[in-house]
């Protein structure tokens, strides 16, 4: 499937940010006090967030699980590592996949963790291979959502279990309000529906969902915080103009949670009948 020029610009600034993000130590600093990870990770997933996770996908030495938008190993190498189980990470940004490969190796997980590059609406594994697939805050990263979950339902095993996380824009706002929020919010942020309505249209039934949007800006305003007390640390990483963008997104997301625009939630589902 062709990539817009929007979509493809995403993709490499997250390749840029998975790189500036792993080889920065006081970056790694900050993700170990906001997220309790060292990744280089670029979802709002802490480490307390990744365990409920793992536990309501059941994760253990006889599952297959399945991460798309695996970015640089959050938090997949980490759950594998916790529960023992056979992984597949996939993404597009080469950075970050090369950086995930590297602690995979480092963690000693690289006997049973698949690291591939592949569009999550075009996986390369057969029909029914996977017993868990997980994506924190992917959906909102890319255009061809209904896609990818139309992709995680082929390759999900018939009692396999999916969660994920992802971020959308408040309901009922006035046109000036969702501007804001669609300003403030990931690129893609915008959705044609709701997404339990997306899961029944893609085959999976919606077992829970959760509002975490409290969580994420808890979370959120803890980041901004250190960045802003290190803005010298990401102008040497990312360079003055990069900074300056990130700080500028930052302020239009922080904007957009005071005002209760955004929300984040967790959606868990199994194969529809
Ligand atoms: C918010 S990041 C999450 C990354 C990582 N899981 C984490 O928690 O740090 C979203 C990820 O979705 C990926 N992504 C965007 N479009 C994608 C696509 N079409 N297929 C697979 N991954 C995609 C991005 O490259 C990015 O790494």
């Amino acid at each position: 499937m062709p990539r817009t020029d929007g979509e493809q610009a995403l993709i490499e600034r997250f390749s840029n940010t998975y790189r500036h993000l792993t080889q920065s130590e006081t970056m790694l600093e900050i993700e170990r006090a906001v997220c309790g990870c060292d990744y280089g990770c670029t979802s709002w997933t802490t480490r307390e967030e990744a365990d409920d996770i793992g536990n309501i996908l059941g994760l253990g030495p006889a599952t297959r699980y399945l991460e798309i938008g695996a970015g640089s190993g959050w938090p997949g190498l980490y759950l594998a590592k916790r529960t023992g189980c056979e992984a597949a990470l996939i993404d597009l940004p080469l950075e970050g996949l090369q950086a995930a490969r590297k602690r995979a190796d480092k963690d000693g997980l690289a006997e049973r963790c698949r690291i591939v590059q592949a569009d999550g609406a075009a996986l390369p594994f057969p029909g029914g291979r996977f017993d868990a697939i997980y994506h924190s805050d992917v959906l909102c990263c890319l255009v061809e959502k209904q896609a990818v979950l139309e992709e995680c339902r082929r390759v999900a095993g018939n009692q396999a279990k999916m969660v994920f996380s992802v971020i959308s824009i408040a309901t009922g706002l006035s046109d000036a309000d969702y501007g804001t929020a669609a300003a403030g919010g990931p690129t893609f942020i915008e959705s044609p529906m709701d997404y339990a309505e997306m899961l029944a249209c893609t085959g999976w039934t919606v077992t829970a969902r959760g509002d975490v949007t409290a969580e994420y800006s808890e979370t959120f305003a803890k980041m901004f915080g250190f960045e802003k007390a290190n803005v010298d640390e990401i102008e040497r990483v990312h360079d003055a103009e990069g900074a300056a963008d990130l700080m500028a997104r930052r302020q239009r997301t922080l904007e957009a949670l005071e005002r209760n625009l955004l929300r984040r939630e967790i959606f868990a589902a199994v194969p529809a009948g």
